[in-house]
C-alpha cells in the first residue's frame, strides 16, 4: 500500500497499479447530512479518511460525526453551513486555513432539484437548484482546489446525474445544473492533466434517499442503494477514472444512447419517462426548497 501523501490514492509506482486507500487523506463531503454525502462519510471513515462534514443540519453533522469517532476513530469536523451563500465556500476555505486543515479530496456531492412542469410550478426551487448545484460547486471547486494547486496534489469528484446526458422535461432546471456539472467536471479534468491533482465525475441512476421526498414526485423502483454509490464511484476514483457510472447498468446506456439519437427525440424519450412517473402534475407537500 502506497502510503506517501503524493500517492495516497494515485499510482503506485512500484507496481503500476492504482490504490483502493484513502488512509491518511482529508475529504470535505457536502451535503453529508443524509443520502449519497452520508453514504461517502460512512464508506471514507471505513477506508481510513479524516472527514469534514458540510450541510445545513448542524444536529444530523454531529450525530454522524460521533458515530464516525466512535466506529473507526475517525478525525471529524462539522461545518454547518448554507450552500445557497455566494460567500460560503470562499468563508468554508478560510475556516478551514485557520483551523490548519488541508483538503485532500473534495466530494461536491450537496444538490436538489425542482420536479414538475416548469411554468405553471414556483420558481424558487429552480433558482436554488442552480445555486447549489452550479454556483456552490464551482465555488469550491476554486476556493479548496486553490489549495489542492499549491500543494500540487488532490482529488475532486462532482457528483452529477445520469441527468446530464439529456434535456430532462419536468425536471427540466434539474437537468440542466447536471449538464453544467458534466461539461464543467470534463473541462477542469483536461486543464489539470498531467498533474496530481484529479477531478472524477460521478452520475448515478435513481437513489433511495430522500431527494424527491417534499414532492408528490415518487421514487423509480430500480433505485439502488446510497452505500453502492458511494462505495463503487470511490473504488472507481482509485482506480484513476474520470467518470463513474455507479448504478444499475442502464445509467451508462442512458449516455451512450444520448449520442446516437437527436436531443429533441432524447427530450421526447426522458419526457415520457417522468410522465409515467407522474413527475408531469406533482403537488408540494413540504418545503419546496430542499431536497
Ligand atoms: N437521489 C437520486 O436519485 C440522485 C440521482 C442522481 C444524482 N443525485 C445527486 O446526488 C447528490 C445527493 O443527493 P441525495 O439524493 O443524497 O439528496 P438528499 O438525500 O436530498 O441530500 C441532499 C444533501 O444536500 C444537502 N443540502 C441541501 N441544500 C443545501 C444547502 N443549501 N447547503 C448545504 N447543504 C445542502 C442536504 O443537507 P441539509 O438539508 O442538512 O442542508 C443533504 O445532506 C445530489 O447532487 C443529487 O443531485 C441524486
Amino acid at each position: 500500500m502506497v502510503r506517501d501523501s503524493k500517492h495516497r490514492y494515485g499510482l503506485d509506482p512500484r507496481k503500476g497499479l492504482l490504490m483502493h486507500s484513502f488512509a491518511g487523506t482529508t475529504a470535505l463531503i457536502t451535503g453529508s447530512s443524509k443520502g449519497i454525502g452520508q453514504a461517502y462519510a460512512h464508506q471514507l471513515a471505513s477506508r481510513g479518511a479524516d472527514l469534514v462534514l458540510v450541510a445545513r443540519s448542524a444536529e444530523a453533522l454531529e450525530m454522524l460525526a460521533a458515530q464516525l469517532r466512535e466506529t473507526h476513530q475517525t478525525r471529524v469536523v462539522v461545518l454547518p453551513v448554507d450552500l445557497f451563500d455566494r460567500a460560503a465556500p470562499q468563508a468554508i476555505a478560510n475556516t478551514l486555513a485557520e483551523h490548519g486543515i488541508e483538503i485532500d479530496l473534495l466530494i461536491n456531492n450537496a444538490g436538489m432539484g425542482a420536479v414538475g412542469p416548469f411554468l405553471p410550478r414556483p420558481l424558487t426551487p429552480n433558482v436554488d437548484s442552480v445555486d447549489l448545484n452550479i454556483t456552490a460547486l464551482i465555488g469550491l471547486v476554486h476556493s479548496i482546489g486553490a489549495g489542492m494547486l499549491e500543494r500540487g496534489r488532490g482529488g475532486i469528484i462532482n457528483v452529477a446525474s445520469v441527468a446530464a446526458f439529456q434535456p430532462m422535461p419536468f425536471q427540466a432546471s434539474y437537468g440542466a445544473t447536471k449538464a453544467f456539472v458534466l461539461s464543467f467536471t470534463e473541462a477542469i479534468a483536461e486543464e489539470l492533466r498531467g498533474t496530481d491533482i484529479r477531478v472524477m465525475a460521478v452520475h448515478p441512476g435513481p437513489v433511495e434517499t430522500s431527494f424527491f421526498d417534499t414532492t408528490t414526485a415518487t421514487l423509480n423502483p430500480k433505485a439502488v442503494s446510497p452505500e453502492r454509490i458511494a462505495a463503487k464511484s470511490l473504488d472507481d476514483f482509485a482506480h484513476g477514472r474520470a467518470i463513474s457510472f455507479p448504478g444499475g447498468r442502464s445509467d451508462r446506456a442512458i449516455a451512450f444512447i444520448s449520442r446516437l439519437i437527436s436531443r429533441n427525440r432524447m427530450a421526447r424519450l426522458s419526457g415520457n419517462v417522468n410522465r409515467r412517473a407522474g413527475h408531469d402534475h406533482v403537488r408540494d407537500i413540504a418545503s419546496p426548497t430542499t431536497g
